[in-house]
């Protein structure tokens, strides 16, 4: 069926004789291939239509440094490759299926994944439109800044959520990305499968997975860490370029130039370039920076750098949970307090020689005697008078180790916090002595 489904076809004018042709089937005839689209070195990439007549691109595993196609069928050049280059197809599939499974406004849609003349499949939706590199090229200047703010976050939702899902798109680039007739970006072609293809392979090692300009510098190095800011880096290199006419130079090069001692190449997008907030600029510029360490580490911090709703939302969340752990303190600083008051109220046993009991730092005024013996309540007393009250009381040895024991409990901007918090106890410290001394210069003599 195959062969002679495959030489249905016309043979393609430019003489290509590695690729399907139109009117080839795959999948028993669920797929028509319609017209060939591309070809990147690690695979090919095809219009077709699927059983039920809608429009479909078939992307099909086919590394042309180690396979060929014989009789429709995809086969290994040589026997030497046969082992790499079944791991390829494997894992073509392994990362289609895995891709499958991300559902995304933004992000192409997989239909299905199989195998067939001896390789890997994928389905994907048909996204009419046209992809961002042509746009650049031809209207870049139609896009108003308004309509690229909005195409940056709706991007940066998706990458957002593919990252949510421990996948890294490792080839975003203005080609990868398809806007379709409404203007809606859709991230395409991601790029894992073919990391993987080319450590599984000597053949392949040769292929360029880079594209100057778009990708970071890690990865120009083999087994180098890769991480969300990595794929940033490339969006924000892809809206430097929508934005200035211009990619930005290739990061190995400013690389080169930083270990060199030598400025940067890179030059940031003039600041007052009409349409564009100053965070919307310097976000981009952040994204860009060379070390991952300076580069913005997640599309959740670059969305808070760029919407200002957001971005206030955030603050408010970030308020509400210092508010939160200002009040977790207070309470157990009260705890600690009134164990403390209830231990050194407790009657020392005769036969044993007292301790040195522990003396609280400030103690300008006694202790107010538990009323009836009850343990007052979290919600009985105003906070702010139970703090003042209880600063009086802790000593600073103990209630620093509460605070270290809580701050080992806490992931986010402990430091920051207890810093603030300490700094103010001594002030209101310093306040109160201070006062204390003048009353005691004021008192008679
Ligand atoms: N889902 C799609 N809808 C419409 N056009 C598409 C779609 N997927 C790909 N294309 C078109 O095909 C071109 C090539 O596809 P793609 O980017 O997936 O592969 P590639 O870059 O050629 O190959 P490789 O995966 O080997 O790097 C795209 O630039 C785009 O024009
Ligand atoms: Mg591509």
């Amino acid at each position: 069926m195959a062969v002679a489904e495959h030489m249905s076809g016309a043979p393609y004018p430019d003489g290509r004789d590695d690729t399907l042709n139109p009117g080839d089937r795959l999948l028993h005839g669920q797929y028509r291939i319609d017209s060939y689209l591309n070809s990147g070195g690690f695979g090919i990439t095809y219009l077709a239509h699927d059983s039920l007549d809608r429009k479909v691109v078939i992307k099909e595993c086919f590394p042309s440094a180690m396979c060929c196609r014989t009789e429709s069928r995809v086969r290994a050049r040589s026997r030497s490759l046969q082992k790499d280059f079944e791991k390829v197809v494997r894992h073509f599939g392994l990362e289609a299926r895995r891709m499958s499974k991300l559902k995304h406004p933004n992000i192409v849609g997989v239909h299905q994944v199989f195998e067939d003349f001896g390789t890997s499949y994928m389905a994907l939706d048909f996204v009419e439109g046209r992809d961002l590199q042509d746009i650049i090229e031809q209207d870049r200047h139609q896009l108003t800044p308004a309509d690229i703010k909005q195409m940056l976050l709706k991007l940066l939702d998706a990458i957002q959520y593919v990252h949510e899902q421990d996948v890294l798109h490792r080839d975003i680039s203005p080609d990868n990305i398809l806007i379709d007739q409404t203007g809606n970006p859709v991230l395409i072609d991601f790029g894992a499968a073919r990391e993987v293809a080319t450590n599984a392979s000597r053949a392949l090692s040769a292929l360029h997975i880079v594209k100057d300009g778009y990708s970071p510098q890690e990865f120009y190095l083999a087994n180098n860490t890769q991480s969300a800011s990595s794929d940033l880096y490339s969006l924000g290199a892809t809206f430097y370029h929508l934005i200035t006419g211009e990619a930005p130079p290739n990061s190995q090069v400013r690389l080169a130039a930083l270990a060199a001692d030598e400025l940067d190449p890179y030059k940031p997008i003039p600041p007052r370039t009409e349409g564009y907030d100053h965070y919307f600029l310097r976000a981009i510029d952040k994204a860009l920076a060379v070390f991952p360490k300076d580069r913005l580490q997640s599309a959740e911090e670059w969305i808070e750098e760029i919407d200002q709703a957001r971005r206030q939302k955030a603050m408010r969340e970030r308020a509400r949970k210092d508010q939160e752990l200002d009040l977790a303190i207070r309470e157990l600083t009260a705890t600690t307090n009134r164990e403390l008051m209830a231990t050194s109220e407790k009657p020392v046993p005769s036969e044993t020689k007292p301790i040195d009991a522990v003396q609280p730092v400030v103690q300008s005024k006694p202790a107010k005697p538990a009323q009836s013996g009850r343990i007052p309540a979290a919600g009985d007393v105003n906070p702010e008078e139970e703090l003042a009250e209880t600063e009086k009381f802790v000593p600073l040895a103990e209630s620093e180790a509460a605070f270290a024991e809580i701050d080992e409990t806490l992931p986010e901007r402990p430091q920051s916090f207890f810093a603030r918090l300490f700094s103010r106890s001594e002030k209101r410290r310093a306040s109160r002595d201070r006062n204390a001394e003048s009353q005691s210069r004021r008192a008679p003599q």
